[in-house]
């Protein structure tokens, strides 16, 4: 029995593209650029950093990986500036269809586990409507861990008091989805960009940072741990196999 909806926050609930003005205003024709590799490694340090051992949190890898995407393309910025743009990801823009889609789901407990740190998250949610539709906000930052680890996702057994078997985790993030999956969630996977409409994009050339960045992230790992569910849109999560409407 489904007794929990977990949402990652990061490119589920949020769109970390909505960055792109900040960087774009920060540096003149070089946003799509910062914008796609930012996010390419500030994903790859999260990873990096739980391997080696070296955790800091994520506003740290975010600062970092943003320093590293302005030192690739020859930007000098202060340390002020890295701040200000960093600060992006704390007002990310939620996906038109977020705040109606958890509504729908007001039967179920509704909670977020991501990599953002507390601080990045209280700032994030709170600032959001999506606030009201989500009752516990879970910041792997107390396990030192980031997903896919599976100490991070430990988190919602721990917080919620509800089995793997009794959650479904939705992301459209495919390291997440293989995470959740290999862990015992069930998977919801979000597709945002279906994989013709991205052979379509590939073809029509030439490839820029942005459809690099879908090539590399937004497709379902080949890592074998498909997803239970895949749907295109936060929507569609309220007519699932197993979810009861939500009463009115
Ligand atoms: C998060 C990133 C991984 O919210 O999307 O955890």
């Amino acid at each position: 029995m489904i007794k929990a909806f977990v949402f990652d926050a990061y490119g589920t609930l949020y769109d970390v593209q909505s960055v792109a003005d900040v960087t774009e205003a920060a540096f003149p024709g070089h946003g799509a650029l910062i914008t796609q590799i930012w996010r390419m490694k500030q994903l790859e340090y999260s990873w990096l950093r739980s391997m080696m051992g070296a955790y800091e949190d994520f506003w740290a890898v975010t600062r970092q990986s943003l320093a590293y995407s302005l030192d690739v393309l020859g930007l000098e910025p202060s340390a002020t500036l890295i701040d200000e743009i960093a600060e992006a990801y704390n007002c990310l823009t939620p996906y038109p269809e977020a705040e109606a889609a958890l509504a729908a789901l007001s039967g179920y407990r509704r909670a977020i586990l991501s990599n953002g740190s507390p601080a990045m998250l209280d700032a994030l949610v709170g600032r959001s409507p999506l606030a009201a539709q989500i009752s516990t906000v879970l910041s792997v930052d107390e396990k030192r861990a980031y997903k896919p680890d599976p100490r991070a996702y430990d988190l919602v057994q721990e917080r919620l008091g509800v089995a793997p078997s009794e959650v479904v985790f939705v992301s459209a993030n495919g390291f997440d989805i293989a995470g959740a999956k290999k862990y015992g969630f069930r998977v919801a996977r979000i597709a945002r960009v279906p994989a013709a409409a991205l052979r379509a994009e590939i073809g029509a050339g030439p490839v820029g940072p942005a459809t690099l960045f879908k090539a590399l992230r937004s497709q379902l790992e080949g890592l074998g741990y498909a997803p239970d569910f895949e749907v295109s849109s936060l929507t569609e999560l309220a007519r699932l196999p197993g979810v009861a409407p939500a009463a009115h």
